[in-house]
């Protein structure tokens, strides 16, 4: 059995999606079960447990941040959707969109993957570098076969990094190299995928399986439907792609000519639920929107991967308004980057350019960028519960962030002589941040070294 913890030191999470909070001087209580049993949020206040009460958890270890470093400690992050099987292709992507990136760079590394000795080395690496990177928590794309499917989900288990592991469906419009036979083979090789992923976690407490129709174009209506009843019998999380790029929705326009839409081949496919995970989202209609929002479903905003290929820029500000749950994806390999602290970044800038045509209601925070990285993915994925905050009662699921010795801006001023006037007031031009949102983006996007 684990021991007991108790984590002392400074804090950040963002537990609602337009509130920061940092807690300098706190200490969270962990139990043996790694949830968070108690927290203090002052160590100094009388009521404090750390200072009364430690008989109780005495025993336990300890484990400080440096305030030398500018460590401190912050949820890990949600990658909402990822492809395990392009991780060698991060950032190959020439001058592709969506449709001829498919055929030149990702069908032909996925199918190599066929060969286990690659599977385990690219799944190994993958795992490694995103964990390197703070994500705790992803919903993996695997491929099509079978043993390369269960053997990533066996190493997620191994690297004890919570997952969502997927076997690619595709049954037409795929290369002969890379397709499933039909739709009894694709059902059934899925069906052996989640037999694997439930024998060797039961109780799913760090890999589940989650059905993993590829996207419109690859799947005959016929295969969308048995995957989608298939999730429904099993309560199993379904993944696919939607409304990414427009040669795509033209493309299932026309392969689905009696659907009102993209999201309608989905919803006669019985494929829209609460459980269900849409990647991308950056063309709906109002139409869409209201019939994922009626159905539940939670949407995986890929602004990396849809600039790099120039897909185009989703509307966060829209979904989140009509109370869709959006978290992040890298959407890695589509997304050069495995990493989720990327994706915030481009999330706040993506939605600066939308707000050039939608208004400055677009643009968003990057508190709210953050809350999306780690508890709006959490939602996301099921686990809004248990992961993405610091509260009593979730998993103590969390990275430790060294900023090393960056100073902050002040700090550098009076490090280096501050100039004599630094009491008078600012000069336009020269006003400094002073809300924590401002030293957020100071330290995230400016000067910090928040970098993995
Ligand atoms: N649509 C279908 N497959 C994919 C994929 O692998 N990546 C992205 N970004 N979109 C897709
Ligand atoms: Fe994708």
């Amino acid at each position: 059995m684990a021991r007991r913890t108790i984590f002392v030191g400074t804090f950040v999470h963002t537990p609602a999606p337009s509130t920061l909070q940092i807690m300098e001087n706190a200490a969270v209580f962990v139990d043996e079960d790694g949830v968070i049993a108690h927290i203090d949020i002052d160590t100094s206040s009388p009521d404090a447990r750390l200072n009364n009460d430690l008989e109780e958890w005495s025993g336990a270890e300890l484990i400080f941040t440096r305030p030398s470093e500018n460590e401190f400690f912050f949820p890990g992050f949600v990658d909402t959707h990822i492809h395990a099987s392009q991780y060698p292709n991060a950032g190959v992507f020439g001058n592709s969109t969506l449709l001829d990136w498919l055929e030149k760079y990702t069908f032909p590394i996925e199918a190599s993957l066929a060969n286990p000795d690659k599977a385990r080395r690219v799944y190994g690496r993958c795992i490694q570098r995103t964990l390197a990177n703070g994500t705790t928590t992803a919903a993996y794309y695997a491929t099509r076969s079978v043993e390369s499917t269960n053997l990533l989900a066996d190493l997620c288990l191994k690297a004890g990094q919570r997952a969502f592991v997927g076997r690619c469906n595709m049954d037409q419009n795929a290369p002969s190299y890379y397709i499933d036979e039909d739709v009894e083979t694709a059902v059934r090789d899925t069906e052996a995928t989640i037999a694997h992923c439930r024998k060797v976690d039961p109780e799913g407490k760090i890999v589940r399986p989650i059905v993993t129709p590829r996207f419109g174009p690859t799947c005959t209506a016929e295969l969308l439907k048995g995957l989608g009843d298939y999730a429904k019998k099993e309560n199993l999380f379904v993944q696919t792609h939607i409304s990414e790029n427009k040669a795509e929705i033209a493309w299932v326009n026309a392969l689905f000519p009696t659907s009102k839409g993209y999201a309608d081949v989905y919803e006669t496919a019985g494929l829209l639920h609460d459980r269900t995970i849409l990647a991308h989202a950056i063309h709906l209609t109002d139409e869409e929107i209201e019939l994922i929002h009626s159905r539940g479903c939670g949407i995986a905003h890929c602004p990396v991967s849809n600039l790099a290929l120039s897909s185009g820029n989703a509307r966060v500000r829209a979904l989140l308004e009509k109370g869709i749950k959006v978290g992040l994806g890298t959407d890695m390999s589509g997304g050069y980057s495995p990493s989720v602290l990327e994706s915030v970044r481009q999330a706040t800038l993506v939605s600066r350019m939308v707000a050039m045509t939608e208004g400055e209601e677009a643009k968003l925070s990057l508190t709210e960028a953050l809350y999306l990285g780690t508890r709006g993915g959490a939602e996301v994925m099921g686990l809004g519960d248990k992961v993405g905050a610091f509260k009593v009662g979730m998993q103590w699921d969390a990275i430790l962030v060294g900023l090393g010795n960056v100073p902050k801006w002040e700090q550098h001023e009076a490090e280096n002589g501050a100039n004599e006037e630094s009491d008078s007031p600012s000069q336009p031009g020269e006003q400094e941040g002073e809300s924590a949102e401002d030293e957020l983006t100071n330290g995230l996007l400016g000067l910090g070294g928040f970098d993995s």
